[in-house]
Protein backbone atom coordinates (compact mmCIF):
# COMPACT_ATOMS: atom_id res chain seq x y z
CA UNK A 1 0.00 0.00 0.00
CA UNK A 2 1.48 3.66 -0.83
CA UNK A 3 2.93 5.51 2.09
CA UNK A 4 -0.34 8.37 2.02
CA UNK A 5 1.94 11.95 2.83
CA UNK A 6 0.73 15.28 3.59
CA UNK A 7 3.21 18.52 3.31
CA UNK A 8 3.73 21.14 5.75
CA UNK A 9 5.06 24.25 4.01
CA UNK A 10 5.87 23.47 -0.03
CA UNK A 11 9.31 25.75 -0.71
CA UNK A 12 12.17 24.26 -2.59
CA UNK A 13 13.03 21.47 -0.45
CA UNK A 14 9.38 20.20 -0.11
CA UNK A 15 8.92 20.50 -4.07
CA UNK A 16 12.24 18.78 -4.48
CA UNK A 17 11.07 15.70 -2.60
CA UNK A 18 7.95 16.05 -5.21
CA UNK A 19 9.81 15.78 -7.96
CA UNK A 20 12.13 13.14 -6.94
CA UNK A 21 9.08 11.15 -6.03
CA UNK A 22 7.37 11.83 -9.30
CA UNK A 23 10.68 10.63 -11.28
CA UNK A 24 11.88 8.02 -9.64
CA UNK A 25 8.54 6.11 -9.49
CA UNK A 26 9.46 3.58 -10.98
CA UNK A 27 12.67 2.82 -9.68
CA UNK A 28 12.21 2.94 -6.02
CA UNK A 29 8.69 0.53 -6.37
CA UNK A 30 10.75 -2.09 -8.35
CA UNK A 31 14.10 -1.71 -5.80
CA UNK A 32 13.09 -0.56 -2.92
CA UNK A 33 9.21 -1.52 -2.71
CA UNK A 34 8.80 2.00 -2.16
CA UNK A 35 5.68 3.27 -3.18
CA UNK A 36 4.43 7.15 -1.65
CA UNK A 37 1.00 9.31 -3.08
CA UNK A 38 0.90 12.86 -1.75
CA UNK A 39 -2.82 13.30 -0.31
CA UNK A 40 -2.10 17.05 0.73
CA UNK A 41 -0.07 20.29 0.82
CA UNK A 42 -0.74 23.15 3.24
CA UNK A 43 1.53 26.38 2.69
CA UNK A 44 1.35 29.22 4.32
CA UNK A 45 1.65 31.43 0.97
CA UNK A 46 0.81 29.04 -1.78
CA UNK A 47 -2.33 27.65 -0.37
CA UNK A 48 -3.55 23.94 0.93
CA UNK A 49 -5.13 21.06 -1.04
CA UNK A 50 -6.35 17.53 -0.10
CA UNK A 51 -7.82 14.50 -1.53
CA UNK A 52 -7.69 11.83 0.31
CA UNK A 53 -7.20 9.58 -2.79
CA UNK A 54 -3.74 11.73 -3.97
CA UNK A 55 -3.40 14.14 -5.86
CA UNK A 56 -1.45 14.22 -9.09
CA UNK A 57 2.33 15.31 -8.78
CA UNK A 58 2.68 17.08 -12.29
CA UNK A 59 -0.77 18.64 -11.66
CA UNK A 60 0.59 20.09 -8.46
CA UNK A 61 4.17 21.57 -9.52
CA UNK A 62 1.80 22.71 -13.31
CA UNK A 63 -0.69 24.69 -11.02
CA UNK A 64 1.96 26.29 -8.92
CA UNK A 65 4.53 27.17 -11.76
CA UNK A 66 2.04 29.03 -13.88
CA UNK A 67 -0.67 30.34 -11.09
CA UNK A 68 1.93 30.83 -7.86
CA UNK A 69 -1.40 29.06 -5.73
CA UNK A 70 -2.23 25.73 -5.63
CA UNK A 71 -5.98 26.12 -4.62
CA UNK A 72 -6.22 26.43 -8.64
CA UNK A 73 -5.32 23.06 -8.57
CA UNK A 74 -8.55 21.40 -10.64
CA UNK A 75 -11.86 20.55 -9.01
CA UNK A 76 -12.80 17.23 -8.48
CA UNK A 77 -15.34 15.26 -6.39
CA UNK A 78 -13.39 15.36 -3.06
CA UNK A 79 -11.07 18.07 -3.01
CA UNK A 80 -10.47 19.94 -0.15
CA UNK A 81 -9.05 23.53 -0.36
CA UNK A 82 -7.80 26.08 2.30
CA UNK A 83 -6.84 23.57 5.45
CA UNK A 84 -4.22 25.29 7.35
CA UNK A 85 -1.19 23.27 8.55
CA UNK A 86 -2.90 21.86 12.28
CA UNK A 87 -5.98 20.46 10.49
CA UNK A 88 -3.81 18.96 7.51
CA UNK A 89 -2.15 17.67 9.98
CA UNK A 90 -4.99 16.44 11.94
CA UNK A 91 -8.09 15.18 9.54
CA UNK A 92 -6.39 14.21 6.19
CA UNK A 93 -5.52 10.54 5.89
CA UNK A 94 -1.44 11.31 5.49
CA UNK A 95 0.64 8.29 7.24
CA UNK A 96 3.42 10.66 7.67
CA UNK A 97 3.52 14.30 7.60
CA UNK A 98 6.84 15.82 5.32
CA UNK A 99 7.65 19.35 7.66
CA UNK A 100 9.23 22.07 5.83
CA UNK A 101 7.37 24.49 6.34
CA UNK A 102 8.82 28.21 7.31
CA UNK A 103 9.96 28.17 10.69
CA UNK A 104 11.85 30.57 13.06
CA UNK A 105 15.04 28.38 14.05
CA UNK A 106 15.41 30.83 17.14
CA UNK A 107 12.42 29.59 18.89
CA UNK A 108 11.71 26.53 16.47
CA UNK A 109 8.17 27.25 15.87
CA UNK A 110 5.55 26.46 13.95
CA UNK A 111 7.54 23.36 13.54
CA UNK A 112 7.58 22.09 16.84
CA UNK A 113 3.85 22.59 17.40
CA UNK A 114 3.87 20.68 14.02
CA UNK A 115 5.55 17.88 15.06
CA UNK A 116 3.74 17.72 18.24
CA UNK A 117 -0.01 17.60 16.86
CA UNK A 118 1.63 15.25 14.36
CA UNK A 119 2.34 12.85 17.11
CA UNK A 120 -0.05 13.10 19.31
CA UNK A 121 -3.13 12.24 15.56
CA UNK A 122 -0.40 9.17 15.69
CA UNK A 123 1.35 10.21 12.45
CA UNK A 124 4.89 10.16 11.66
CA UNK A 125 7.09 13.48 10.69
CA UNK A 126 10.00 13.56 8.61
CA UNK A 127 11.52 16.85 8.46
CA UNK A 128 14.51 19.53 7.71
CA UNK A 129 13.84 22.05 10.09
CA UNK A 130 17.10 22.21 12.57
CA UNK A 131 15.19 24.02 15.54
CA UNK A 132 12.93 21.52 16.76
CA UNK A 133 15.45 18.64 16.57
CA UNK A 134 17.93 21.37 18.07
CA UNK A 135 15.85 22.70 20.97
CA UNK A 136 13.13 19.96 21.93
CA UNK A 137 14.65 16.83 21.23
CA UNK A 138 13.95 15.44 24.37
CA UNK A 139 10.41 16.51 24.52
CA UNK A 140 9.63 14.85 20.51
CA UNK A 141 11.71 12.31 20.88
CA UNK A 142 9.75 10.84 24.13
CA UNK A 143 6.30 12.21 22.84
CA UNK A 144 6.81 10.02 19.04
CA UNK A 145 7.98 7.22 21.11
CA UNK A 146 4.82 7.67 23.19
CA UNK A 147 2.69 7.47 20.62
CA UNK A 148 4.46 4.82 18.60
CA UNK A 149 5.45 6.66 15.82
CA UNK A 150 8.24 7.39 13.83
CA UNK A 151 10.21 10.96 13.86
CA UNK A 152 12.97 11.42 11.04
CA UNK A 153 15.66 14.16 10.66
CA UNK A 154 18.37 13.10 8.68
CA UNK A 155 18.44 16.63 6.28
CA UNK A 156 19.01 18.80 9.95
CA UNK A 157 22.67 17.99 9.48
CA UNK A 158 24.51 17.78 5.90
CA UNK A 159 21.67 17.83 3.95
CA UNK A 160 20.72 13.66 2.69
CA UNK A 161 24.66 12.65 3.71
CA UNK A 162 24.24 10.05 6.38
CA UNK A 163 25.64 12.35 8.85
CA UNK A 164 22.97 11.15 11.43
CA UNK A 165 22.28 7.36 10.14
CA UNK A 166 25.31 6.43 9.48
CA UNK A 167 26.47 6.78 13.06
CA UNK A 168 23.41 5.48 14.68
CA UNK A 169 23.44 2.37 12.50
CA UNK A 170 26.97 1.75 10.86
CA UNK A 171 28.59 2.89 13.86
CA UNK A 172 26.57 1.25 16.56
CA UNK A 173 28.24 -0.28 19.19
CA UNK A 174 31.24 2.25 19.25
CA UNK A 175 31.17 4.96 21.96
CA UNK A 176 32.00 8.40 19.80
CA UNK A 177 34.10 10.59 21.67
CA UNK A 178 34.85 13.18 19.75
CA UNK A 179 32.98 14.97 16.07
CA UNK A 180 34.61 17.87 14.05
CA UNK A 181 33.23 19.05 10.92
CA UNK A 182 32.60 21.11 8.73
CA UNK A 183 28.84 21.98 8.65
CA UNK A 184 28.10 24.82 6.82
CA UNK A 185 28.09 24.96 2.95
CA UNK A 186 27.90 28.71 2.81
CA UNK A 187 30.48 29.50 4.62
CA UNK A 188 33.07 26.92 3.54
CA UNK A 189 31.96 27.96 0.17
CA UNK A 190 32.77 31.65 0.83
CA UNK A 191 36.06 31.41 2.42
CA UNK A 192 37.12 28.26 -0.57
CA UNK A 193 36.25 31.25 -3.41
CA UNK A 194 38.42 34.03 -0.85
CA UNK A 195 41.16 31.45 -1.34
CA UNK A 196 41.03 30.49 -4.53
CA UNK A 197 40.01 33.27 -6.79
CA UNK A 198 41.05 36.01 -4.31
CA UNK A 199 37.69 37.93 -3.89
CA UNK A 200 36.18 39.52 -1.12
CA UNK A 201 34.02 38.34 1.43
CA UNK A 202 31.08 39.99 0.76
CA UNK A 203 31.30 39.08 -3.41
CA UNK A 204 32.19 35.44 -2.15
CA UNK A 205 28.95 35.90 0.04
CA UNK A 206 26.55 36.87 -2.48
CA UNK A 207 27.55 34.67 -4.92
CA UNK A 208 26.45 31.83 -2.19
CA UNK A 209 23.29 33.64 -1.87
CA UNK A 210 22.84 33.67 -5.25
CA UNK A 211 22.87 29.35 -5.51
CA UNK A 212 20.90 29.03 -2.94
CA UNK A 213 23.44 27.49 -0.14
CA UNK A 214 22.67 30.51 2.00
CA UNK A 215 19.74 30.46 4.61
CA UNK A 216 17.05 33.51 4.32
CA UNK A 217 18.88 35.06 6.96
CA UNK A 218 22.79 34.57 5.97
CA UNK A 219 23.53 36.05 9.27
CA UNK A 220 22.44 32.21 10.82
CA UNK A 221 25.61 31.19 8.36
CA UNK A 222 28.81 33.68 8.56
CA UNK A 223 28.10 34.19 12.53
CA UNK A 224 27.75 30.14 12.84
CA UNK A 225 24.27 30.14 13.95
CA UNK A 226 23.69 27.38 11.50
CA UNK A 227 26.42 25.04 12.90
CA UNK A 228 25.80 25.60 16.45
CA UNK A 229 22.27 24.00 15.78
CA UNK A 230 23.92 21.19 13.92
CA UNK A 231 26.66 20.32 16.76
CA UNK A 232 23.97 20.48 19.35
CA UNK A 233 21.80 18.14 17.12
CA UNK A 234 24.63 16.02 16.93
CA UNK A 235 25.36 15.60 20.46
CA UNK A 236 21.69 15.32 21.20
CA UNK A 237 21.23 12.25 18.58
CA UNK A 238 24.66 11.38 18.19
CA UNK A 239 26.45 11.38 21.31
CA UNK A 240 23.36 10.82 23.43
CA UNK A 241 24.33 13.75 25.32
CA UNK A 242 22.00 16.66 25.97
CA UNK A 243 23.00 19.69 24.91
CA UNK A 244 21.55 23.55 24.65
CA UNK A 245 21.95 25.41 21.66
CA UNK A 246 23.56 28.56 24.14
CA UNK A 247 26.11 25.87 25.50
CA UNK A 248 27.75 26.06 22.36
CA UNK A 249 30.35 28.97 21.47
CA UNK A 250 30.22 30.61 18.97
CA UNK A 251 32.47 32.88 16.37
CA UNK A 252 31.82 33.23 12.70
CA UNK A 253 33.73 34.36 9.85
CA UNK A 254 32.95 37.56 9.58
CA UNK A 255 35.65 39.10 10.86
CA UNK A 256 38.40 37.00 8.29
CA UNK A 257 40.16 38.96 5.69
CA UNK A 258 41.64 38.39 2.44
CA UNK A 259 45.14 38.96 4.14
CA UNK A 260 44.79 36.64 6.96
CA UNK A 261 43.41 33.52 4.19
CA UNK A 262 46.77 34.35 2.14
CA UNK A 263 48.89 34.64 4.96
CA UNK A 264 47.20 30.86 6.77
CA UNK A 265 47.92 29.74 2.63
CA UNK A 266 52.29 30.96 2.95
CA UNK A 267 52.06 28.98 6.03
CA UNK A 268 50.50 25.52 4.30
CA UNK A 269 47.94 26.13 5.86
CA UNK A 270 44.18 26.72 5.36
CA UNK A 271 40.85 28.61 7.32
CA UNK A 272 37.68 26.60 8.18
CA UNK A 273 34.82 27.00 10.16
CA UNK A 274 35.41 24.24 12.49
CA UNK A 275 32.04 22.68 14.28
CA UNK A 276 33.71 20.33 17.46
CA UNK A 277 32.22 18.48 19.98
CA UNK A 278 33.94 16.58 22.88
CA UNK A 279 32.67 14.55 25.42
CA UNK A 280 34.23 14.07 28.77
CA UNK A 281 32.59 12.43 31.64
CA UNK A 282 29.62 12.05 30.34
CA UNK A 283 29.24 15.97 29.56
CA UNK A 284 29.62 17.58 26.24
CA UNK A 285 32.12 20.82 25.22
CA UNK A 286 31.57 22.03 22.15
CA UNK A 287 32.53 24.92 19.76
CA UNK A 288 31.94 26.81 16.70
CA UNK A 289 35.08 28.83 15.69
CA UNK A 290 37.09 28.99 12.59
CA UNK A 291 40.92 27.74 12.92
CA UNK A 292 43.83 27.30 10.98
CA UNK A 293 44.41 24.05 9.82
CA UNK A 294 46.99 21.54 8.19
CA UNK A 295 46.88 20.97 4.84
CA UNK A 296 47.37 17.48 5.90
CA UNK A 297 44.29 17.68 7.92
CA UNK A 298 41.45 15.37 5.77
CA UNK A 299 39.15 18.42 6.83
CA UNK A 300 41.25 20.73 5.15
CA UNK A 301 40.68 19.53 1.60
CA UNK A 302 37.06 20.37 2.00
CA UNK A 303 36.40 23.03 -0.21
CA UNK A 304 33.05 24.73 -1.72
CA UNK A 305 29.66 23.86 -0.47
CA UNK A 306 30.74 20.87 0.30
CA UNK A 307 30.38 19.28 4.16
CA UNK A 308 32.35 16.51 5.95
CA UNK A 309 32.41 15.44 9.64
CA UNK A 310 35.04 13.02 11.44
CA UNK A 311 33.70 11.03 14.37
CA UNK A 312 35.84 9.41 16.77
CA UNK A 313 35.24 6.03 17.79
CA UNK A 314 36.37 3.81 20.41
CA UNK A 315 36.62 0.55 18.30
CA UNK A 316 37.22 1.92 14.75
CA UNK A 317 39.09 5.20 15.07
CA UNK A 318 38.22 8.23 13.33
CA UNK A 319 35.82 7.63 10.56
CA UNK A 320 35.62 10.90 8.18
CA UNK A 321 32.10 11.03 6.06
CA UNK A 322 31.90 14.06 3.20
CA UNK A 323 29.16 15.14 0.80
CA UNK A 324 26.38 17.27 0.05
CA UNK A 325 25.46 19.57 2.63
CA UNK A 326 22.60 21.94 0.98
CA UNK A 327 20.90 21.49 -1.95
CA UNK A 328 16.82 21.39 -3.69
CA UNK A 329 18.01 17.21 -4.44
CA UNK A 330 20.48 16.78 -1.67
CA UNK A 331 17.82 17.67 0.99
CA UNK A 332 14.98 16.44 -0.92
CA UNK A 333 16.57 13.02 -0.53
CA UNK A 334 17.00 12.94 2.89
CA UNK A 335 13.53 13.61 3.52
CA UNK A 336 13.16 10.17 0.94
CA UNK A 337 15.65 8.31 2.86
CA UNK A 338 13.93 8.81 6.07
CA UNK A 339 11.08 7.35 4.41
CA UNK A 340 11.89 4.57 2.74
CA UNK A 341 13.37 3.69 6.66
CA UNK A 342 10.27 4.50 8.05
CA UNK A 343 8.30 1.52 5.83
CA UNK A 344 12.28 -0.92 6.30
CA UNK A 345 11.22 -0.71 10.22
CA UNK A 346 7.34 -0.97 9.55
CA UNK A 347 8.35 -4.25 7.63
CA UNK A 348 11.14 -5.23 10.07
CA UNK A 349 13.29 -5.30 6.61
CA UNK A 350 17.19 -5.42 7.63
CA UNK A 351 18.56 -1.87 6.37
N1 LIG B 1 22.64 27.41 4.88
C1 LIG B 1 23.00 26.04 5.12
C2 LIG B 1 24.44 25.84 4.67
C3 LIG B 1 22.04 25.12 4.37
O1 LIG B 1 25.00 26.75 4.04
O2 LIG B 1 25.03 24.82 4.97
C4 LIG B 1 21.90 23.74 4.93
O3 LIG B 1 21.56 23.71 6.30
Amino acid sequence: MAHKLAFIGFGTVGQGLAEILRDKHEHLKAKEHFEAEIVAISDFNKGSIYHPNGLNINTVLQVLRETGNLENYPPAPGLVTGWDSLRTIRETNADSIIEVSYTDVRTGQPAIDHCRTAFLAKKNVVMTNKGPVALAYKELSELAKEEGVYWGFEGTVMSGTPSLRMPAAALAGNEITEIRGILNGTTNFILTKMEEEGVTYEEALKEAQKLGYAEADPTSDVEGYDARYKITILSNYVMNEPLLVEEVSCRGITDLTLTDIEEAKAEGKRWKLLAKARKENGKVNASIAPEKIDMTDPLASISGAVNAIAYDCDLLGTVTLSGAGAGKVETGFSLLIDLINIDREKKLVNI
